[in-house]
């Protein structure tokens, strides 16, 4: 089997350059290891950049989310008693963000690419390595029905998340990794109950963190912070609901509408990098190459920033006026450029740009938000940084800015 692009993981990633790359002509096959209701099964967040929405608008699979998405222009950060509201059109010149589920944007890619257009996606066939990623002909080798088979590709995204075969094909002394694990898990429930404000809560308790989230004006998403080796086992719903209304100043608690959970999980908090990003002709994109605890709701729109940066790529070497085969043009710095490829040749530096920025503010808000220690000094520390965040001005607009989504670099 032979195709253009070669695309490991239908998650968000995968399915949303699948959708890009389609409307313009070029082909893709994709190679999911599980079967479409799991993979559309699959419980995530739901905070969106205008990047990303903007992306989904672009990939004619937007329409659900602008119906049904609520726009946030604002969140909330509580701690010590108080509850303080960061503006983001006021610190961001009108910037906001969308609370839409990923289960939804799944379904809404599957339904534009794969049933509205006919896209084509091997589900449980699991890709187990990619070969001749530096020859013009990289291979992704898979099994499906118990067979190995293999498709051949002019270029393999590997969109297979942090666990994929994609970054593990390529050798240890070819790429490096950063990695941070943190002390704690976060404890989610989903339950169909109106949420306790119309705009998220953070919170910050000596007991521990607590977040107030949703899906729409029924359905509630809540995390409390729990030790790293706590099990859904140990948590009644009540308890759940109590340990949260103990992290929330008292106004807010008494406004906790409680009910019987949907889903409840664990979450570890993880922060990884892998670079670079680019290996011949093999890319990774999302997961497959970084990871944020999901403090910042950056993960998603990580992704979704890489898949920008590589369609416009992919496209500069297929589509764009830029067909004539080697159109030479001389810098400086490192003699002709092939206009074909400069995008792909710039995709990892430009997109790690962008990730390393997200991977500190969430690596930031994370250490401001959670407990990691009973030291009263620590506990000071952060109430004076959030009191001094949410009174000033620069503060509020350096939360703001990071939330919203920074600028994607011009790359053309
Ligand atoms: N072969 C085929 N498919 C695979 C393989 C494999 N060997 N390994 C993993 N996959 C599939 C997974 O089943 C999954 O559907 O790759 C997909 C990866 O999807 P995600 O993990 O959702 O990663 P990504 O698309 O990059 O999306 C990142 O999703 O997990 C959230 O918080 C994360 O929001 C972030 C976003
Ligand atoms: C969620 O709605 O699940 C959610 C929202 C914001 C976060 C993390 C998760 O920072």
């Amino acid at each position: 089997m032979r195709t253009q692009v070669g695309i490991i993981g239908s998650g968000p990633s995968g399915l949303l350059l699948a959708r890009l790359l389609q409307l313009q002509g070029i082909d893709t096959v994709i190679v999911e290891s599980r079967s479409r209701e799991y993979v559309a099964g699959r419980i995530r967040a739901g905070v969106i950049e205008q990047g990303m929405a903007d992306l989904l608008r672009e990939a004619r699979a937007g329409e659900r989310m602008d119906r049904e998405g609520l726009i946030h222009e604002g969140i909330n950060i509580a701690f010590d008693g108080r509850l303080e509201r960061i503006d983001f059109p006021k610190h961001t010149n009108g910037k906001v963000v969308m609370v839409y589920g990923q289960t939804e944007i799944t379904h809404d890619l599957m339904k534009a690419h794969i049933d509205e257009a006919g896209g084509i996606v091997y589900y449980e066939a699991s890709a187990v390595r990619v070969d001749d990623y530096d020859t013009k002909s990289p291979r992704i080798i898979y099994e499906r029905n118990g067979q190995q088979k293999e498709l051949v590709c002019d270029f393999v995204a590997g969109c297979d998340g942090f666990h994929g075969v994609a970054r593990r094909s390529i050798p240890n002394n070819k790429i490096t990794t950063f990695e941070r694990t943190y002390p704690f898990g976060w404890l989610g429930i989903l339950s169909d109950v109106p949420p306790v404000k119309d705009e998220l809560i953070y919170a910050n308790h000596e007991r521990g963190f607590a977040l107030c989230s949703m899906r729409s004006h029924t359905r509630s998403r809540y995390y409390v912070q729990c030790e790293i080796d706590d099990k859904v086992e140990n948590w009644t719903d009540d308890a759940f609901w109590e340990e949260l209304c103990r992290r929330l100043p008292p106004d807010a608690a008494e406004n906790v509408t409680t009910g019987p959970r949907l889903e409840m999980s664990i979450t570890p908090l993880h922060s990884f990098v892998a670079e670079p990003m680019r290996f011949g002709r093999l890319f990774l994109a999302g997961d497959a190459a970084h990871i944020v605890p999901p403090t910042g709701a950056k993960g998603l729109n990580l992704a979704a920033s890489d898949i920008y940066y590589l369609s416009r790529a992919l496209l500069a070497y297929y589509k764009d006026k830029r067909s004539s085969p080697v159109d030479k043009r001389s810098t400086p710095q490192s003699g002709s450029v092939d206009k074909r490829t400069d995008l792909l040749d710039r995709y990892s530096e430009t997109a790690l740009r962008r990730v390393w920025k997200a991977i500190r503010f969430s690596w930031w808000y994370t250490s401001l938000l959670h407990k990691f220690d009973d030291d009263p000094l620590s506990r000071r520390l952060q109430i004076s940084e959030l009191d001094y965040l949410t009174s000033s001005d620069a503060g509020r607009t350096m939360i703001a800015e990071n939330y919203v989504g920074l600028p994607y670099e011009k790359f053309e």
